[in-house]
């Protein structure tokens, strides 16, 4: 069973069934403005900030067939009243010939077929002017002249979007809307709370003469708001009540006759939905857009964007699902997430103060590294803001006020106010950004601390690089008993919250990945003395690690304040964790025999073929000394769900001790685009990667939720790219070093890498996983498998032979 199809000429996927399991969505626009649009045309769109200032109302726990946001009707005139249909399906819910969602780069295009009529509505923003445009085409397939009015509604929200749902007294008491009329019988509704009347509007108009109009919800529904969404009983007149709304629930409709439309001809409407400060300072670029051929333009432009921003990496590999994966929808996702952090989804509402996530973005910005650079360095930036002088880091902040807080640890009473694990990601994405781009004077940047004084003035500020000091030092000076890192609320796991005096073993061993980052930096800025220091507080971490966290067949989790283990034999429940394994070898605080071993127990205790668990077994029932994680039912979430971010963490290890099949096998099992023709036990979009997919002990085994946001897009992107694919940054050069399955014969890539595109041709005669035989570049042989940086802005042809490495024969 499947619902679509990927159209990889025009890097699409199809979905041409419109009931989908669940909303199938796609991102529209950033951050600055912009949000989702569903497979049924419903939109929730923000400017800024999706908490506190959101346009649309979209309330993702209403029915799938519910309107939400934003729909499209039409009707033509059957008996005395009208035939009133959507082309989206949703609300209304026809019988149809066609249906097709073209869930795109950037744009979602809905082509269907209703009562004779083809309706073609590509619905995106573009890439500079912000506002959500849709550009809506309507032809007439039947063999009749046919008269087609065309009505596009939006639905609004108080800006603040958590008060629309806590306050129905105040919100809709200052909730308004205005008519403004235009050239030629164009109209311009607009929105506004009363406060925000003078300061800020949202406006929605189109490029053809409007002969009515209504803001009313009730209204528009009718009979006091007993009619419904499935079926307006204001669109049975011929006209709307042109009412300018005083207060209530405010929406925008907007009447068009057509007129005669004769048979095989098409007519095009175009509308806007955006906010200014006033129509005047709208109004300019509302014109602009009403031309059918800047909207053309804009939608070049943002194919352009995409073209650009895909070229620095595209892959041929023997595995089409792969391809599909790397080339169009994983770096998308990056960019997703990049975009909006956990920020705004079917799943993350955006409502109150989550904002963006510390941890969540440093890996995120590791995920589009590659391709956009310096908006990894502009975010980078912006989470230095949030770090503290002692080196640890804010939580989460809002990306509009840089109002940071300490996430739910402020929940519980008693608990540490920090995260154990926030403040190293940064030093990862840093070094990520420095061996992308080369720009090594960013390391003296000055940053302000987050701390201010009581004028609102940083207190203290630090360079880049002492930023990243002091992040080393946090966690050296903040240990438990066992010289092992504190956990503080919680480290990469949310959910495990244990009394104070806990020791985490992610902990340690990111902080031994951020050592031998700083190592690595250090060396290549010829600073022995740090070297030294580092690499003595590496070995000091990883004599501790092997002494106090080895089990036996796998390393344990976390040390309880008392000194009980978790992710041990010895416990009953919880007894393995994929990240306790995977995240030794990842630092290299593993000695080759346990890496064996901890991956094998991976492979034996953890592994389904859906997916690597988080953990094994599931915690039975509620314990709060645990925290989170058993507030869920085994097999769901962190408890023992497969949880999908810490897939490629396995994945990563498994490439380091050279296991290339396995690093594939897992890779495989998880790809979504691999499961589009057994979709309806996954549910989820099969072109990007859920965050959760329901483990072995759960009934649902199998079934995904929490689409789009998550750090899996930056982390299996990685692990593709960079591990299995072996194509890595290095300060010297691109480094190819591929750990892949022996039956391939090889694999071709082409990446864009400091002003010059390699394309780079890895051939596997010997069929074995691991390897560098000889690398040639432009014909030359070379020592070693790093190719040197050209930034000379032309092409340079790479072909590595795999096989025995030189330096072993
Ligand atoms: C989701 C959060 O966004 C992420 O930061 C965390 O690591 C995972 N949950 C695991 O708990």
């Amino acid at each position: 069973m499947n619902y679509g199809y990927f159209d990889d000429q025009n890097r699409e996927y199809v979905i041409t069934n419109p009931k989908a399991p669940v909303k199938w969505i796609n991102y529209v626009g950033t951050l600055a403005f912009g949000g989702f649009v569903d497979h049924t045309g419903g939109a929730l769109i923000c400017k800024g900030d999706p908490a506190l200032n959101r346009i649309t109302k979209y309330i993702p726990q209403l029915p799938d067939s519910d309107f939400k946001g934003a729909t499209l009707y039409l009707r033509f005139k059957q008996g005395n009243g009208y035939k009133v249909f959507s082309p989206y399906s949703v609300p209304t819910l026809d019988p149809y010939d066609l249906y097709e969602c073209h869930v795109g780069l950037g744009y979602t295009r809905i082509v269907s077929e209703f009562y004779g009529i083809r309706t073609d509505v590509t619905i995106f923003v573009p890439v500079r002017d912000s506002r959500l445009i849709r550009d809506i085409k309507i032809t007439n397939l039947s063999d009749q002249p046919m008269e087609i009015d065309v009505i596009p509604v939006v639905e609004y929200t108080h800006p603040d979007a958590l008060k629309q749902f806590t306050n129905a007294d105040w919100v809709p008491q200052t909730m308004q809307s205005r008519v403004y009329g235009d050239e030629k019988g164009l109209k311009i509704l607009i929105q506004y709370p009363f406060m925000y009347r003078e300061t800020r509007i949202n406006y929605f108009t189109s490029n053809h003469p409007v002969s009515s109009f209504e803001s009313d919800r009730k209204r528009f529904l009718g009979e006091s708001g007993y009619g419904s969404w499935a079926n307006p009983l204001s669109l049975q007149e011929a006209e709307l009540s042109n009412y300018e709304a005083l207060r209530g629930d405010n929406i925008a409709a907007l009447l068009h006759h057509l007129g005669e439309i004769q048979p095989g001809e098409t007519r095009r409407i175009i509308t806007q939905l955006g906010q200014e400060e006033s129509v005047e300072k709208a109004l300019p670029l509302i014109r602009k857009y009403r031309d059918e051929e800047s909207v053309d333009e804009a939608l070049r432009n943002l194919a352009r964007f995409w073209d650009d921003y895909l070229s620095k990496m595209q892959v041929e590999t023997p595995d089409p699902s792969m391809n599909h994966m790397l080339n169009v929808h994983n770096p998308r996702q990056c960019y997703t997430t990049k975009n909006w952090s956990r920020y705004l989804s079917l799943y993350q509402p955006g409502l109150g103060a989550r904002g963006m996530g510390f941890r969540d973005t440093s890996q995120d910005v590791m995920g589009i590294i590659t391709h956009i650079p310096e908006e990894g360095k502009d975010l980078i930036r912006k989470l230095l803001h949030i770090r503290k002088r002692d080196g640890s880091a804010m939580h989460q902040f809002n990306p509009l006020t840089m109002v940071a807080n300490e996430g739910d640890s402020r929940e519980v009473e008693g608990a540490p106010r920090y995260y154990g694990d926030d403040h190293l990601w940064i030093v990862l994405a840093i070094t990520a950004y420095l061996k992308e781009a080369g720009e090594i004077a960013f390391l003296d940047e000055v940053i302000p601390y987050y701390e201010k004084d009581e004028a609102g003035n940083p207190i203290e500020s630090g360079t880049v690089h002492d930023h990243m000091e002091r992040a080393i030092k946090f966690t050296r000076h903040n240990v438990g008993t066992h010289g092992l890192p504190l956990l503080g609320f919680a480290d990469w796991n949310d959910t495990v919250n244990l009394k104070p005096g806990a020791e985490s073993l992610i902990v340690a061993n990111l902080y031994g990945r951020a050592l031998l980052e700083m190592i690595e930096l250090a060396r290549y800025l010829e600073d022995t003395e740090s070297v030294e220091g580092y690499t003595a507080y590496y070995e000091e971490m990883k004599r501790r690690v092997n002494e106090h966290a080895w089990d036996g067949e796998w390393y344990v989790r976390y040390l309880d304040v008392d000194g009980t283990p978790l992710g041990s034999r010895s416990n009953t429940e919880g007894q393995i964790y994929a990240n306790g394994q995977s995240w030794p070898v990842i630092s290299g605080f593993a000695t080759p025999e346990r890496a064996a071993k901890a991956l094998d127990s991976v492979y034996r205790r953890l592994n389904t073929r859906k997916g690597i668990r988080l953990s094994t077994p599931g915690y039975k029932g509620f314990d709060p000394r645990k925290g989170g994680v058993t507030t869920y039912p085994p097999g769901a979430k962190e408890n023992g769900g497969i949880f999908l971010h810490t897939n490629p963490w396995v994945i990563i290890a498994e490439t380091i001790v050279g296991h290339g099949e396995r690093a594939f096998e897992y890779y495989s099992q998880i790809n979504p685009a691999a499961k589009n023709d057994r979709i309806n036990e996954f549910e989820c979009e099969p072109y990007v990667y859920p965050q959760n997919i329901l483990g072995d002990e759960h009934p649902q085994f199998g079934l995904a939720r929490n689409s789009w946001l998550t750090g899996t897009a930056s982390w299996i992107y990685q692990a593709a790219t960079q591990y299995i694919l072996g194509i890595m940054p290095t300060y010297e050069g691109l480094q190819i070093d591929p750990c892949i399955p022996g039956k391939w014969d090889g694999f071709k890539v082409t990446r864009v890498f400091r002003d010059a595109v390699y394309q780079i041709e890895v051939k596997n005669r010997d069929h074995v996983c691991k390897g560098v035989k000889s690398v040639k570049v432009d014909g030359q042989e070379i020592k070693g498998k790093i190719v040197p940086i050209f930034g000379d802005g032309k092409t340079h042809r790479v072909e590595v032979i795999m096989g025995e490495e030189v330096e072993k024969r």
